[in-house]
Parts: structure tokens; C-alpha cells; sequence
């Protein structure tokens, strides 16, 4: 797999660009999801926060949990005792530590600053683990995987939502020209970035999906893994167990 970079040209590791370009983006970071995937990636966790709820699981961790939208989800949709998100980048926790407290849901929630290939919890820990957008941002795909693997109960379910590039005409044609055209644009202008949102369509372009991506997950050790393709494969939504 060719690892794409914020900045390919720099010599500091993706981990270290990743959480950079996050922290210089948080504060425009909900704003432009909501904008720029017109609404929709708001189903989209909602969905797969349903997927889990045949588990009921009762401690959760939402890895790359960012400003926290999929946990704050994930307690909506599921009412666990406690969820645990967990982020590299301190700017995108602290704006989401803002959104938990406004709605009351301090002592529910915690965010905590770490890094998934190398998580601070004792194996066997969560019911069920929960990321969204965050698995094509890892330095080290598997590395990643494996570690939510091992701090996942037995029995315990992955949830995953990633983008994923849509096959068919017209949605492959309309998808290419939004995404390498006017979303690298508009991102790039609000958030004040120069690469964040050019880095967006390329990391997607470059990154596993479908098939693909079951087979790297069934070599991390995940079993009955599938994959739901949504709204015309714009994004997936991969399920595994333990
Ligand atoms: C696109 S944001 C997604 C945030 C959130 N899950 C959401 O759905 O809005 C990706 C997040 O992954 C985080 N991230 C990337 N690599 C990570 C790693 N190795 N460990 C923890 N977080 C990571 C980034 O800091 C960023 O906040």
C-alpha cells in the first residue's frame, strides 16, 4: 500500500504531519463535515452505531475520535455505561471535550490524547470499538487493527466507517469531479489549510476498500467481517468480531 502523506515532501513521519494537520484544522473541522458531505455523514454514523446495537455493549472506545461526533453517536444511539475516545491530536479532543460537556456528558465520555498502534489499555478492555474516518489516517494500517484487536473483548464487535470510492456511472464520475475538484478548493480555503483537503481525495484514492480491506482485517484477526457499502460506496461501513 503507498503511504500518502499530508505533505509528501517533508521527511517527518505521517503520524507526526497527521496530527499537525489536525490540530490546525480542528476548529474548522465540524463545519466543513457537515458542509462539504452536505449533511450526509451524519447518517452515516448513525448507521453504524446501529449496527451495534444487537451487542448492546456497555464500554466502548472510539478510536480517532477527533471532535467526538461517533461517540457522542454511539451514546445516543446505544446508552453504554462509558465510552473512551481516543485521538492524537489535542485540538480536535479539546473541542470535542467542549461538545461533551455542553451536553452534560462529562462523566460519560472521556477523551484522552493516544495513539491507536499503540493504545494505553490492558487487553480485553471494550465491548465494542467504534472509528470513523480515522483507519486511512493510521501510519500503520495493521498496526492499528491488531492493537483494537487485542483490546477488544472476545465477543466484541469493530465498527468502521471510511470513505470508499463509488464503481457505477454516473456516481464515479460525479464523485471524481467533486472530490478532486471543488472539495480540495472549498476545503483548503475555509480551513486555511494548504494540503488538508488535497490530502483527503488522495488518501482515498490510495486506500484499501471493499474486499480488500476485509482481507487485511481478517489478517489482523477480526472473524465474520463484512462490508455495507453507502450512499453509491461514497463510504463503507466494515463490521468485524472477536
Ligand atoms: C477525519 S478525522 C475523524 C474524526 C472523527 N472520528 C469523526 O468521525 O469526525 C481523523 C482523526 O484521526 C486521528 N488519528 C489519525 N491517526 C491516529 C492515530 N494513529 N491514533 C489516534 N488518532 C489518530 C486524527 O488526529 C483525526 O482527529
Amino acid at each position: 500500500m503507498k503511504e500518502v502523506k499530508p505533505d509528501q515532501q517533508s521527511s517527518s513521519s505521517k503520524k507526526e504531519q497527521v496530527e499537525a494537520m489536525f490540530d490546525s484544522i480542528a476548529h474548522k473541522y465540524d463545519f466543513l463535515n457537515r458542509f462539504l458531505s452536505l449533511g450526509i455523514d451524519k447518517g452515516w454514523r448513525t448507521k453504524a452505531m446501529k449496527a451495534l446495537k444487537g451487542k448492546a455493549p456497555k464500554r466502548i472506545l472510539d478510536v480517532a475520535t477527533g471532535t467526538g461526533d461517533l461517540a457522542l453517536e454511539a451514546m445516543r444511539v446505544l446508552k453504554p455505561h462509558e465510552i473512551v475516545g481516543l485521538d492524537l491530536s489535542e485540538q480536535m479532543l479539546s473541542f470535542g471535550r467542549e461538545k461533551i460537556k455542553a451536553q452534560g456528558l462529562d462523566g460519560k465520555i472521556s477523551m484522552i490524547k493516544g495513539d491507536s498502534e499503540n493504545l494505553p489499555f490492558a487487553d480485553h478492555s471494550f465491548d465494542a470499538i467504534t472509528v470513523a474516518f480515522g483507519v486511512r489516517n493510521f501510519q500503520n494500517l495493521e498496526a492499528g487493527l491488531r492493537e483494537m484487536h487485542r483490546v477488544l473483548k472476545p465477543g466484541g464487535q469493530v465498527a468502521i466507517l471510511e470513505f470508499s470510492k463509488p464503481h457505477g456511472f454516473p456516481f464515479k464520475q460525479v464523485f471524481n469531479f467533486y472530490f478532486k475538484n471543488i472539495l480540495p478548493v472549498w476545503g483548503n480555503l475555509l480551513s486555511k489549510s494548504s494540503n488538508a483537503y488535497t490530502y483527503l481525495p488522495e488518501s482515498v484514492q490510495h486506500f484499501p476498500e471493499g474486499e480488500s480491506f476485509l482481507r487485511i482485517m481478517k489478517s489482523c484477526g477480526y472473524q465474520s467481517v463484512s462490508a455495507e457499502p453507502l450512499t453509491f460506496g461514497t463510504c463503507t461501513l466494515y463490521l468485524g468480531g472477536k
